[in-house]
């Protein structure tokens, strides 16, 4: 209540100061205006919630100045103050949007009992005008929400339909090749463009069949069933499968497990985000640098780091990198899906992954998964069915 603020209009001063005084004392914020237009005036520069108008003032009476006042200024409750003989300035008052009218001469108790509710009515519109301005967001959410769930469905559909075609074409591109290469082609005339065209068109099925492999990835899952998962099996298996290629690189890999834990989650799916995470960790990272993985619990679940002392991200781009086809790397290099259908697969295990960048020191990954789901992939909060399941594949008894 302490933080109403009132602007008291009435073109004498001795009516109107020993209010504002006795107002001020009661503990509102107290503003005065000595006409219809010094009020107008004052409301340019100082925001109030209720305006208390005269009636009866030279130059803009107080119908029209609370004509103006609601024109221009939303959000303030005028009480109006009339003379005891002219009750129906006050009826018209209302009619014309003010909050309430008292006959002078006032009761301090009743103005005051009357500016409070003028607020509070103010109070309710905001938190009613807030509480719909939540839901007009949150139905945008959803909205947004499903246009990405269909889209989803929509890429991998095409993604499907044209993975065929591209693993025919990539065969028929070997048999060619395989044809220049015989004895008897050796003379034809442009051989060298021919070779040349066959690299072309490989190099360009490889890189599209990265995109629909990446997708695909994302939609067999629905095909399979959960199954115990051992991440730091997995991890191992992922390190081993591009190690190769970070030893070219002089990049060493680390792996601590601190957990050994077992989850109940999609192994085939999880084994795709860790090639994505590592293979991103050793496309930034030079030559000499680190790559640490640690895997830890969370709580009931289970977490991962992969942290790399590479490039690091830039602040503008950290937003950025889960969307589909955002990448830095070179054309016909990176598809930009990794991160994207990362982030897809481990949000539908029931999990969550974030990014935490530095430029020049390095990028760390965090993913977060729940320790059992549902075979059908819901998640299971309920403690008991989660140990069930859990004990199930472990054989071990609940500790
Ligand atoms: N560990 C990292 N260090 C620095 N930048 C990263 C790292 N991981 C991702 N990024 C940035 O995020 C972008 C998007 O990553 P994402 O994995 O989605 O696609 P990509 O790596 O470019 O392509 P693809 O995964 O198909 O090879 C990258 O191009 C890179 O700019
Ligand atoms: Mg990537």
């Amino acid at each position: 209540m302490n933080n109403i603020r009132v602007l008291l209009v009435d073109d004498e001063a001795d009516f109107r100061r020993p209010i504002a005084k006795r107002l001020d004392r009661r503990g509102f914020e107290i503003h005065e205006a000595g006409s219809g237009e010094a009020a107008l005036d004052y409301l340019e520069n100082t925001p109030v919630d209720v305006v208390v108008l005269d009636v009866k003032m030279p130059g803009l009476n107080g119908i029209d100045t609370m004509a103006r006042i609601k024109e221009k200024f939303h959000g303030i409750e005028v009480i109006l103050l009339t003379g005891h003989s002219s009750t129906e300035d006050g009826v018209a008052g209302i009619k014309q949007g003010a909050f309430d009218y008292l006959t002078k001469p006032i009761a301090l108790e009743q103005l005051a009992g009357k500016i409070r509710q003028a607020h509070e009515k103010i109070r309710r519109e905001i938190e009613k005008q807030r509480e719909a301005e939540y839901r007009a967001k949150m139905e945008q959410q959803m909205i947004a929400t499903e246009r990405l769930a269909s889209l989803g469905t929509l890429s991998t559909g095409i993604a499907h339909e044209i993975d065929n075609p591209l693993a025919i074409i990539k065969e028929s591109t070997g048999y060619l090749r395989l044809v220049l290469s015989k004895a008897e082609m050796a003379g034809i005339p442009r051989k060298k463009d021919l070779v040349n065209a066959v690299d072309k068109i490989e190099a360009a099925v490889d890189r599209t069949r990265r995109i629909t492999h990446q997708l695909l990835g994302f939609v067999r899952k629905q095909e399979k069933s959960f199954m115990e998962t051992d991440l730091k099996a997995l991890v191992d298996e992922t390190v081993d499968f591009l190690g190769k290629e970070a030893m070219h690189n002089h990049i060493e890999i680390r792996v601590q497990a601190r957990s050994q834990k077992v989850i109940w989650s999609n192994p085939y799916e999880i084994r795709q985000v860790l090639i994505n995470l590592v293979t991103n960790a050793i496309h930034a990272t030079p030559a000499g640098g680190k790559i640490s993985i640690e895997i830890m619990d969370r709580g009931e679940g289970i977490g991962l780091t992969v942290a790399d002392t590479g490039s690091g991200i830039p602040r503008e781009n950290l937003e950025k990198v889960f969307e589909p086809f955002f990448t830095t790397k070179p054309p016909g290099q990176g598809t930009g899906l990794g991160l994207y259908v990362s982030r897809g697969i481990i949000s539908r295990l029931g999990g969550k992954i974030e990014i935490e960048s530095r430029v020049g020191y390095g990028t760390k990954v965090f993913v977060e998964l729940p320790p059992c789901l549902s075979p059908e992939g819901q998640i299971q909060d309920d403690e008991n069915i989660c140990y069930e399941i859990l004990n199930k594949i472990k054989g071990e008894p609940k500790s």
